[in-house]
């Protein structure tokens, strides 16, 4: 397991290509006349996808540090990334730099970033005029290469046979990868400034990153709101279960001895100097839910059984849901 992990690599598995966005994506890239790049080619699973819908490019050229199939040169393209290609679709290695670190695995020296999957985008970028590549639903949210981003699809798993009921959620969901429930995005690039994202769920359009941003509250740097604060007047659980969109305020008794700790992330107390209005904060945070579609949210591995992805809120939304409440009330 680590030898994969250190390689980052999980193949791909189901099939993005199909969907609207990247169909226009191809059309504007002119696939049909392109010899596309996959510099982390794995077992060669991108063209088969590819090929599997009605899409056709002129060639292939695919480099891995360790080909998983024939007909694969075998190179390190993080130190050395072949040049000469307009196209690239590929699904990068990903691994957390802490991960590496934890598990004593190798990390590039030559990047500042938190993931390989990050510095691996970058060297696609910069060499690529036209880049497909599926990463971390995340990527998102970390306002990276966001000039040249035209559309970010959020690749949620559909069964098979389009029921949603629990018992099949696990055994007949068309996860994107082999080995991992992880939450995926396909992001699609440009060789301009594009101006704005367009952001999908599968083939659903969102709306445009720019817009769904306006949705949030300013951004609060109110210290005087203390996360984890055990004798906080403000209780909040942060994470959805497994069934719905339940992340909600409560009085903090409703969490009764709960006792909170520092690093928890997923049930807290928060102490707020003024009398908190709790109806009010869990409208306006199911409001900003519906309104951006959860775009500002992380997701977690596995699915809800109303088929959406669970979501975290995190301090930062959560502060400034908080006090953006309270400064309509002195308005
Ligand atoms: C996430 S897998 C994806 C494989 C394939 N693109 C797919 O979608 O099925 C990442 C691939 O990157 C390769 N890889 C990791 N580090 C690399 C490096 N420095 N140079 C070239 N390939 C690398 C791994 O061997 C693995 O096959």
């Amino acid at each position: 397991m680590d030898k994969k992990r250190a390689n980052g690599r999980y193949y791909t598995r189901g099939n993005p290509f199909q969907l609207e966005p990247f169909r226009r994506w191809a059309i504007a890239v002119n696939l049909e006349q392109q010899t596309i790049l996959e510099p982390f080619a794995g077992a060669k699973d991108i063209p088969q996808l590819i090929a599997s819908t009605d899409l056709m490019c002129r060639n292939w050229a695919f480099y891995d540090i360790e080909p998983g199939a024939k007909g694969i040169v075998q190179q390190d393209t993080l130190a050395d990334f072949p040049t000469g290609y307009n196209v690239c679709i590929t699904n990068p290695p990903w691994l957390a730099r802490n991960s590496a670190t934890r598990r004593g695995l190798p990390f590039p020296e030559a990047t500042r970033y938190d993931d390989l999957y990050k510095y691996a985008l970058e060297q696609c970028l910069t060499n690529c005029k036209w880049v497909a590549a599926i990463i971390p639903e995340a990527f998102i949210r970390s306002g990276l290469f966001l000039q040249r981003l035209c559309d970010f699809i959020s690749l949620v798993p559909q069964t098979q046979n389009g029921t949603t009921t629990q018992e099949n959620t696990t055994r007949n969901t068309n996860y994107m990868f082999e080995d991992t429930e992880h939450p995926v995005g396909l992001a699609l690039f440009a060789p301009n400034t594009t101006g704005d994202v367009r952001v999908w769920r599968n083939n659903e359009l969102l709306g445009k990153f720019s817009e769904l941003q306006r949705y949030l509250p300013p951004r609060s740097r109110n210290r005087s709101i203390v996360f984890n604060d055990p004798k906080g007047n403000l209780g909040l659980f942060a994470i959805d279960n497994t069934v719905s969109a339940s992340i909600r305020f409560c009085p903090p008794a409703e969490l009764g001895a709960y006792r909170v700790r520092n690093q928890c992330r997923s049930i807290t107390k928060i102490g707020v100097p003024w009398d908190v209005d709790i109806d009010k904060l869990n409208a306006k945070l199911m409001d900003i839910r519906e309104k951006t579609h959860d775009v500002f949210l992380t997701a977690f591995k596995g699915l809800r059984r109303d088929r959406y992805y669970r979501r975290r809120l995190d301090w930062a939304l959560a502060r400034s849901i908080i006090d953006g409440e309270n400064s309509l009330l002195q308005m």
